[in-house]
């Protein structure tokens, strides 16, 4: 049909017949001539209709933006080059347009920017936008990439089961219901967990998938319901092992895929120092703001508000400082306050440094008056604060006071521009083994519950589960979770254990994963992995915030897909046979 791509015609064309097809994405006509620009996925070119062509020109004057045509012709240099454009310096001088199909008005216009809605309706013409096949074709080129590494390595790409039992990673599962079996259902896995732990038991030494995930959770911006892993696991390793591979992984797509270097070596962090210094378990290290700890200098004072957390072992009391933040106005602090407010703050206390030198008269803050001298000296040793600066305070429960000034951290850096322009990749270690639901009033996994604890002895972990270290690891990269694994537990009493400490008893365990506990006692190997979210990192190479814009057809944050309208009803006999029965709206029959 076509001799090339619109958008790679070029000089060396110049006097050859050619023939393009593609979209129209504008046309401009005049009395004696119409301009089009055919685009196709490279890019545009220029095709001049001159008025002698008669059919032709006729043709134009009906033709509209997005319809599909095919044009023959003859390459020419242009009169007027324009720079702008890969191709502006050649045009096609129509002989033959041929209408392929034609295109409504559209919705709306592809070069403006439309609306989400509108966009992920007509999901098609959003697709045709050149900015989104660039993001699409991005992602392409980063699945190439980190297949081509790894099938070169050894690693058996093994595809594992969408229809399945529940393999719990923290959210709700999506359920399809037997028709064979009456009352029960399979679960889509939350990922391919379980499996690839049991391929390594079966002798494979080395595995990757690249694994669609199914998630019924609360969605956000880099959150799908369904999404896409890079799932790996490896027999006979610790740590170091997985983590030194999978860093060169990232290093080498990074290279190929975005010409970049990432460092050499990515920092590490324990969990703990994470979540002290940051305020976050995935810390963005662009912004050089820190949380500094400062309840030593307050455990004295009166005001209750900071006294209070200072002498409680689960409370904290921390304060940022925003270096020249003395410009922060009275609306802006209480914007940030109502900010913080959103992560469970009971307010922000602040206090601004006019001059230093002056020492209590060169401050001015709404709790200065609670601090003697020895507490508002020792806060700003702490924090060292300089004149032009401002502190903000967070004091209560650990976990809160941990939240919301890692969120504070985050937003302020956002909005005074102190994101440094670089890749700050980082490996988050050591994260606790459990945290306590106190609303379930149990413990839940920080991970998942078939990580390995950093005790080798079930008995050992039973004794203290509050303060057990996990052998689990996150690679963060620019505020982002990108990664996630660890080492795996592999005997069946360490498993029994943990899944014991998480409240599921020997019956349930039995009935969810009995095949899991008895494939644990036929020689199971030690073994680790981690599986990276490919949309995630496919948004970061791609430059976009949301994940949505590197997927093809993503659903909306309630979970639906605007183009296909789904999910939508079924006929009640579809229902019968699957023994589903008594849902609302599906009492009328087909
Ligand atoms: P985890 O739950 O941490 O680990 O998931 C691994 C990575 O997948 C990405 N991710 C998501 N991306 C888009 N939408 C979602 N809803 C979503 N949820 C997670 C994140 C995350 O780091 N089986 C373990 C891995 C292992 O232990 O090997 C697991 O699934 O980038
Ligand atoms: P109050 O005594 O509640 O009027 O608070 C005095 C100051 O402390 C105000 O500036 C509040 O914003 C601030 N404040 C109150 N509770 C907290 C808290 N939990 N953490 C940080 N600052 C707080």
């Amino acid at each position: 049909m076509r001799t090339h791509y619109c958008g790679l015609v070029d000089e060396s064309l110049v006097g050859q017949t050619v023939s393009l097809c593609g979209w129209i994405n504008t046309i401009r006509l005049q009395s004696h001539v119409a301009f089009i620009d055919l685009r196709d996925h490279e890019g545009l070119a220029q095709v001049v209709i001159e008025r002698d062509n008669a059919a032709a020109f006729a043709m134009a004057g009906e033709v509209g933006n997005e319809y599909c045509l095919r044009v023959t012709g003859t390459l020419r240099k242009r009169l007027s080059i324009n720079d702008k454009l890969k191709t502006g310096m050649v045009e096609l001088v129509a002989d033959t347009v041929q209408i392929l199909n034609a295109a409504k008005d559209l919705p709306f216009a592809l070069h403006e920017n439309p609306n989400e809605e509108m966009r992920l309706t007509y999901r098609y013409l959003d697709l045709r936008r050149p900015q989104m096949q660039q993001m699409m074709r991005k992602r392409v080129r980063l699945v190439q990439a980190l297949r081509r590494y790894l099938d070169a390595r050894g690693f058996q790409d093994i595809e594992t089961p969408i229809l399945t039992k529940a393999t719990p990673e923290g959210a709700r599962d999506y359920l399809v219901p037997s028709r064979v079996h009456p009352g029960q259902f399979y679960a889509l896995p939350q990922s391919p967990q379980l499996f690839k732990q049991i391929l390594m038991m079966a002798g494979f030494d080395r595995y990757y998938q690249i694994a669609r995930c199914f998630r019924d959770e609360d969605l956000r911006a880099d959150r799908q319901p369904e999404f896409t892993q890079l799932d790996l696991e490896f027999a006979f390793v610790e740590e170091r092992d997985v983590q030194d591979f999978v860093e060169e992984l990232i290093r080498h797509v990074f290279r190929e895929v975005q010409g970049v270097e990432l460092d050499a070596a990515f920092p590490r962090m324990t969990w703990t120092e994470a979540m002290r210094r940051f305020g976050s378990d995935k810390p963005d290290l662009r912004i050089a703001l820190e949380l500094v700890d400062i309840a030593e200098a307050v455990r004295h004072v009166e005001f209750k508000v900071f006294s209070g957390p200072a002498n409680d072992a689960q409370g904290r009391v921390a304060a940022l400082r925003v270096p020249g933040g003395s410009t922060l106005s009275r609306k802006e602090i209480d914007v940030l306050t109502e900010y913080v407010g959103r992560y469970g703050a009971k307010g922000l206390a602040w206090l601004r440094i006019d001059d230093l030198a002056k020492g209590r008269e060169g401050i001015h803050s709404p709790v200065a008056k609670f601090l003697d001298d020895p507490a508002l000296e020792g806060i700003l040793k702490a924090t060292d604060a300089q004149t032009g600066d401002m502190l903000f305070f967070g004091a209560g429960a650990w976990k809160t006071v941990t939240d919301f000034m890692g969120a504070l951290r985050l937003k302020v850096g956002k909005d005074r521009d102190l994101v440094e322009n670089r890749w700050a990749p980082l490996w988050v270690t050591d994260f606790p083994m459990f945290e306590y639901d106190a609303e379930a009033q149990r413990y839940v996994a920080l991970h998942h519950p078939f990580t390995a604890p950093k005790v080798d002895d079930a008995a050992q972990l039973r004794a203290d589960p509050h303060n057990a270290v996990s052998r689990g690891y996150d690679m963060v990269l620019n505020g982002n979770e990108i990664g996630g694994g660890s080492i795996r537990i592999h005997r069946p009493e360490m498993q029994s254990t943990v899944f014991d400490l998480l409240g599921i008893g020997a019956e349930e365990a039995e009935a969810k994963f009995g095949f899991l506990l008895k494939a644990l006692k036929f020689g199971a190997p030690p073994h680790g992995g981690l599986a990276f979210g490919i949309d995630r990192i496919a948004a970061l190479l791609a430059g976009t915030e949301s994940i949505r814009d590197v997927i093809a057809f993503p659903k909306t944050t309630s979970a639906q897909d605007l183009m296909t309208d789904a999910p939508s009803a079924v006929a009640a006999a579809q229902l019968r046979e699957l023994h589903v029965q008594g849902l609302p709206g599906t009492a009328a029959d087909d």
